[in-house]
């Protein structure tokens, strides 16, 4: 059986899904989403991603498509029929299908909701993290509302094409003063060289990641050093070590900024530990 999509209360081949080409998420991004990452065939973080979904829909004035406890059954019902058990749960809601209008519409429409479920490779994803990545800078230049997650990600896709041709993994905004905000699709974090994990503050026009919540969480049972301040790009390269933190990567180190090297150009032993007790807990409390 080959991948399944669930798009607007039916499931689909994944290759025969479609939308509507008046979803408002098409032609205006007028969308939000959540990532999930997937631990043997369990949502991790869970509760933390449906609080930032509820959260997004609200700033929107879109309604929650169905209530919480029928999401997560259709979300594990997607799993089920991908038979994914290492992966990513995909979801998307947009305001619905009305004729193109950039208010809203004013007759209301049911969101439209679109789930789909992919493999990740553990295996690869450990390799990466025993290797680190690399990441550049690029001038910040997204909206003032990154608190949202929505499907607007236009700049975070040119940042990321960015990194890409660079050859690094991610790419790190960095606004006017000079300090980094995040990475295109993580949050970006330092251990400076005073031993303070630092990570930039969610009053800052930023995405509250999941991952970096709970991570927050696992720093303070470890009694580590936080400091939630910013960071330039140059603090990075002076720091002991440096990592990214997303559904998608878990705890990724970084090893170089701007092809320089991080300390010794190599992923640190606080970096590598945050990974494994992220890890452990996400598994541990997955449902
Ligand atoms: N990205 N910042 C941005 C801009 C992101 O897009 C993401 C997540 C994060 C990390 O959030 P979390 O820890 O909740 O995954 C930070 C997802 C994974 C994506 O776009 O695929």
């Amino acid at each position: 059986m080959g991948r399944v999509a669930y798009v607007n209360g039916r499931f689909a081949p994944h290759g025969q899904a479609v939308v509507h080409i008046e979803d408002r998420g098409y032609q205006m991004a007028d969308a939000v989403y959540e990532v999930w990452a997937l631990f043997d065939g369990r949502l991790a973080d869970a509760e933390g991603h449906f609080v930032r979904l509820e959260r997004s829909l609200l700033e929107l004035a879109i309604d929650m498509p169905m209530s919480r406890k029928a999401l997560t059954i259709v979300l594990k019902e997607a799993v089920r029929r991908n038979r994914i058990r290492e992966g990513l749960v995909y979801l998307q809601v947009s305001r619905g299908v009305a004729p193109r209008d950039h208010a809203f519409p004013t007759t209301p429409v049911p969101p439209a909701v679109v789930i789909t479920v992919s493999a990740v490779d553990r295996a690869a994803s450990d390799a990466r993290a025993a290797q680190g990545v690399g990441v550049i800078t690029t001038p910040e230049n997204r909206w003032g509302r990154c608190d949202i997650k929505t499907v607007g990600l236009l700049p975070n896709a040119l940042a990321k094409q960015k990194a890409r041709a660079a050859g690094a993994a991610e790419a790190w905004f960095v606004d006017e003063l000079g300090f980094v905000t995040e990475g295109a699709s993580s949050n970006a974090w330092i251990l400076d060289q005073d031993g303070v994990l630092r990570t930039r503050d969610t009053n800052a026009n930023i995405l509250r990641g999941i991952t970096r919540r709970t991570l927050l969480q696992v720093i303070a049972e470890e009694g580590l050093k936080l400091d939630e301040r910013p960071f330039t790009p140059q603090d990075a390269l002076a720091a002991r070590e440096a990592f990214i933190t997303s559904a998608g990567n878990i705890v990724q180190p970084v090893v170089s900024v701007d092809g320089k090297p991080v300390a010794h150009g190599r992923p640190g032993p606080v970096a590598t530990k945050l990974r494994r007790l992220y890890i452990e807990r996400a598994k541990a409390t997955a449902i």
